[in-house]
């Protein structure tokens, strides 16, 4: 059954959110603080290892109210239950989205056209525990008898984002083998991976759902010319493996049928570091680590389908994501991870978000007439505080940012956590309280600073505050809470999709800049420049002329 098609902009809610704007948008946070000592209390979900206080939002109970009655009114609860049960509900694909499925229990039944996935699914996985167990113990060897030191991953998008922000993510839980990732089709990133490794003791897992990727099969085929400098086209086998839906075109690519590992077409690319995509991730930290990301995963999935909407992390994020977005006009929103490991969680969330929410075309194929997409950025703190945050605080435009934090550090180093904590807790309290303009004169006069100096500074060192921001508070970086951590923004995208009216799940956008890629690769190569606009001829004379 398809997803509900409700242009959100006729529920009597989005109604009521308007005119609840027009009135909220003037009272600052602080007076709301003020007024109600218990608005922490109220507005948090403690959720396993997971503390989400969302106090600091320019919300009430009301907005609340009104935000949980649109959800009603777009159907949401219907929606959550056809992404779970496998409907098609990736309509212009004619698709089922069951990430969802890949980190199900064994015992789950999930249907895709009338079959249980799961027995699949864990016949993949079992392949996957194999295959890594026996690298990581040395067992399976490359083709001069020595044992694997490196793993390159060789993909894009999806098959690229997933797995290497969540290797980095977890390197305190990674063994010994390198793991390395190439993506762009820019030869000098393949080249530079390549000039330090051996090829006798490296593995290249080539992941492409579709294997068509004109970056990931260059990237492979590179690195296969590099590799048969050194060992045969039969050593090829002991080297090369894929992850793919297209087993036709890995095997023409000369992979070895044993050597695959199968993903469907149930899964989009941007929700598949959970399936065989994620082999580098069970290589670089074992496989038992790997299944500890899916539980968590997995956990956030039945909070998400059971846990009333009021309490439900994905969904109380994501309305309020819609209520910046569409009522306050928000242009983006930024995502701070107080952790180093997550230094990649942005770059990755940006294709799960802007890909996938990135439509002006509604479910009933008309355009919208209002705001869809979150633009998505962001760097770990503090290193973002020394770059950014000054826009944050004084610049024009509202970003409401979520914060993410862990209680305990990794390496036991408390002198440094406690400093971290105290930077995310400050900056939090900073965007919501500013400095007014007293206690900027009360700074002046600690100082001694002239009356005359103080009028003059006194504006600029004013900060207005009232800045949103969501602090996501959790026990320790572990497999288990990335996984949880993971599936919440996953959730999250999907709520604010079937909000918006919109498919999430396809990606028809990235579609012309690929073909027309292709036809101008052929201009290039035969040195014909075709029709095109003029500055895009002008610019492909100048390139061939120079080259
Ligand atoms: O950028 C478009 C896209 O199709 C992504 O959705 C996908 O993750 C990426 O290309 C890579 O695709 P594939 O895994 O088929 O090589």
């Amino acid at each position: 059954m398809p997803l509900p098609k409700i242009n959100p902009e006729t529920t009597a809610a989005w109604q009521e959110l308007q005119h609840h704007h027009g009135h909220l948008c003037h009272i600052p946070m602080k007076k709301l603080f003020s007024e109600d000592a218990n608005r922490a209390e109220k507005f948090h979900i403690s959720w396993n290892d997971f503390l989400v206080d969302y106090s600091k939002n320019i919300i009430t109970q009301e907005t609340l109210d009104l935000l949980l009655k649109l959800t009603e009114e777009v159907q949401l609860k219907d929606a959550i239950s056809k992404y779970f049960n496998g409907d098609a509900i990736n309509a212009t694909e004619k698709r089922a989205v069951l990430h969802t499925a890949l980190r199900a229990p064994e015992s789950a039944v999930i249907n895709v056209d009338g079959e249980n996935v799961v027995p699949e699914v864990y016949a993949v996985k079992n392949k996957i525990k194999a295959f890594t167990s026996e690298v990581i113990a040395g067992t399976r060897k490359g083709f001069t008898g020595k044992t694997f030191t490196d793993v390159v991953n060789i993909g894009i998008g999806g098959s690229d984002l997933g797995p290497a922000m969540v290797v980095e993510a977890l390197k305190f839980y990674k063994n010994h083998l390198n793991v390395h990732f190439v993506s762009n089709v820019d030869g000098d990133h393949v080249n530079e991976v390549i000039k330090n490794l051996d090829p006798e003791t490296t593995l290249f897992v080539v992941v492409s759902k579709t294997f068509t990727t004109q970056e990931t099969l260059s990237n492979a085929e590179t690195i296969r010319k590099w590799f048969l400098k050194s060992g045969k086209q039969e050593d090829v086998a002991k080297h090369f493996v894929a992850v793919s839906t297209n087993i036709k075109k890995v095997t023409e690519f000369g992979i070895d049928a044993d050597n695959i590992f199968p993903m469907w077409d149930w899964v989009g690319g941007r929700f598949s570091l959970w399936s065989a995509v994620g082999l580098s991730i069970a290589l670089a930290v074992g496989f038992e680590n790997f299944d500890d990301l899916l539980k968590g995963a997995n956990e956030m999935d039945e909070h998400f389908k059971s846990t009333e909407f009021n309490q439900n992390i994905p969904v109380v994020l994501a309305l309020l994501s819609v209520w910046y977005n569409n009522f306050f006009g928000a242009e983006t929103e930024a995502l701070i991870p107080y952790s180093q490991y997550l230094n990649r969680l942005a770059p990755y969330l940006q294709q799960g978000t802007m890909e996938s929410n990135g439509k002006y075309v509604d479910r009933n194929g008309n355009v919208v007439e209002y705001q869809t997409g979150t633009i998505i950025w962001g760097e770990p703190g503090t290193n973002s505080q020394h770059a950014f945050f000054q826009l944050i605080h004084q610049g024009t435009k509202l970003i409401p940012t979520d914060f993410i934090g862990f209680v305990k550090p990794l390496h036991g180093d408390w002198d440094h956590h406690d400093k971290l904590m105290s930077n995310f807790f400050a900056q939090t309290e900073a965007l919501l309280n500013g400095k007014t303009g007293s206690q900027v004169q009360a700074e002046f006069d600690k100082m001694g600073v002239s009356s005359e100096e103080a009028k003059k500074l006194k504006p600029f060192k004013v900060f207005e505050g009232n800045k949103p921001t969501n602090s996501i508070l959790i026990d320790k970086l572990s497999p288990k809470t990335l996984g949880s951590l993971i599936a919440l923004y996953e959730h999250k995208i999907f709520v604010q999709g079937v909000i918006w009216n919109i498919y999430s799940f396809d990606q028809w956008g990235v579609e012309l800049g690929k073909q027309l890629a292709t036809s101008i690769l052929d201009e290039i190569n035969s040195g014909k420049v075709g029709n095109h606009d003029s500055s895009t001829s002008f610019l492909l004379k100048a390139f061939l002329a120079k080259k």
